[in-house]
């Protein structure tokens, strides 16, 4: 029912106070599956309370695995009765993160039988062809059935060296999670860097794991026999952050975003800085200023630490009331630019020509009915909602729930005019809740 639910949003007003940054979903969404690979309980706090997890913890439960609420946050997994190996479609269809249930499957018992995974539409295909050539690697056999289920099983997995041929987050996490209990040395080359890729390996060592070299793109994991229980709390939402801090930018004001890693928000802050917006970084909060037209700048989306690709859509919008003209390359995503027809509808002007989009800045945007194309998509049609003159309805808010704790709440707690609409019957009658 949450697919009709929408957020409208009276734009224009400033932004001021402070936004706490949740727990970040890309950590959660490996840390998770990684609770499988002990017999013993880990208590996971900072957890986003965001419909992503839900799923992953879905999961769990289906696989046998006890699982746990404390509170909003934290949550406290077993893993000691999981007796499953098999994720139907029905629940990895969702995300694309259930693949991670194959790594952490496969670490713990030597087999797991999971369907493709879902996830974002980024146009083109998402091959896992460097997860498969990481597991083969580690002796596992991998085959892909006309239904596409994933199966991987290996009697014992051995450790090895395992170049990556691109940079990919999804397998880096995934050859971890089957990595640490290998048997001997196992070395992933031109392994991705990124802040929730660190996160994995801290919560790995905290389980007694052995991995090294995280946040490098060489990551060293001698397997070990046992892992043991944990506590553990995730690091800030990178993304997360950074929207709110675009968002600020966009919108004008002057807002503390809190509970964050300013090291890990380098290249958005520095982009930022560069479109003139006034950027004070503290120990562990990050305070925007802004009170006039930000100007423009080009951005390339690459691997961590370059600037992130899921903070391309809510930079474009930014860069659609900057003066001047911008560019965007998109190096990640083969196509990463649906949400352009929606800003259009707004007034924004921007060319969309393969991975490049060439954003000619107006001074207004204004509100209209839009829809969220993906997760970051919606978050960049909020922000345009935040800064356009008018009302702007956002449909499709559920791919929005997947990513952002509570965003509603968070924005109108800063000042902006955002209510969440609960529509109970699509022909007409709307409910606000
Ligand atoms: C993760 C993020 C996603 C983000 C992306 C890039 C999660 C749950 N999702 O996705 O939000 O946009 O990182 O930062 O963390 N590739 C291959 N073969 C593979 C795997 C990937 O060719 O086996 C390619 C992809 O097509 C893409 C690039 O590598 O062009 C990066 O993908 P990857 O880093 O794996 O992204 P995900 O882990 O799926």
């Amino acid at each position: 029912m949450a697919f009709m639910d929408k957020i409208v949003i009276n734009g224009g007003n400033r932004l001021t106070g402070k936004i706490d940054i949740s727990g970040a979903k890309n950590a959660a969404l490996a840390i998770v599956p990684a609770a499988i690979l002990t017999k013993e309980i880990c208590r996971i706090e900072n957890l986003p309370d965001i419909s992503d997890v839900s799923i992953m913890l879905k999961i769990l439960n289906t696989l046998g695995a006890h699982v746990r609420m404390i509170n909003r946050n934290t949550v406290e997994i077993d893993a000691r009765n999981v007796q499953f190996y098999t994720v139907p479609y029905e629940q990895t269809k969702h995300l694309r993160a259930s693949y991670y249930f194959i790594g952490a499957l496969l670490g713990r018992f030597g087999k797991a039988h999971v369907a493709m995974p879902g996830g974002c539409n980024f146009g083109g295909v998402r091959p896992i062809d460097q997860h498969v050539k990481g597991f083969e690697s580690l002796g596992a056999k991998v085959s892909i059935e006309e239904n596409a289920i994933v199966n991987a099983e290996a009697d014992t997995l051995f450790g090895s060296a395992i170049y990556l041929d691109t940079v990919s987050v999804g397998a880096t996490i995934n050859i971890m999670l089957a990595a640490v209990r290998a048997k001997g040395l196992t070395v992933i080359e031109n392994a991705a860097k990124e802040p929730h890729i660190v996160d994995l390996a801290n919560f790995l060592n905290s389980m007694g794991a052995d991995v090294r070299g995280a946040g490098t793109d060489v990551i060293k994991i001698h397997g070990v026999e046992e892992m043991h229980g944990c506590s553990y709390s995730i690091i800030p939402d990178q993304i997360e952050a950074g929207t709110y801090m675009v968002a600020a930018a966009a919108a004008g004001g002057d807002v503390l975003i809190n509970n964050v890693i300013p090291k890990h928000m380098e290249s958005i802050t520095a982009k930022l800085i560069e479109c003139g917006i006034e950027v004070e970084e503290f120990d562990d909060s990050i305070l925007i200023k802004s009170d006039h037209r930000p100007t423009r700048c080009n951005i390339k989306t690459m691997p961590h630490p370059g600037f992130p690709t899921d903070m391309q859509p809510q930079m474009a919008v930014l860069l659609s009331i900057a003066e001047g003209t911008s560019i965007i390359n998109e190096s990640v995503w083969d196509s990463r630019f649906r949400y352009v027809e929606q800003l259009a509808h707004m007034g924004a002007c921007i060319k969309v020509d393969g991975k490049i989009a060439v954003i000619e800045g107006v001074e207004h945007l204004k509100g209209a009915p839009v829809k969220a194309d993906d997760l970051r998509a919606g978050a960049a049609m909020i922000i345009a909602g935040l800064v356009a003159s008018g009302t702007t309805e956002v449909e499709n808010v559920v791919y929005i729930d997947r990513g952002y704790e509570d965003i509603v709440g968070k924005l109108a707690g800063v000042g902006a005019d955002i209510r969440r609409v609960r529509i109970t019957d699509p022909e007409s009658r709307i409910q606000i809740s």
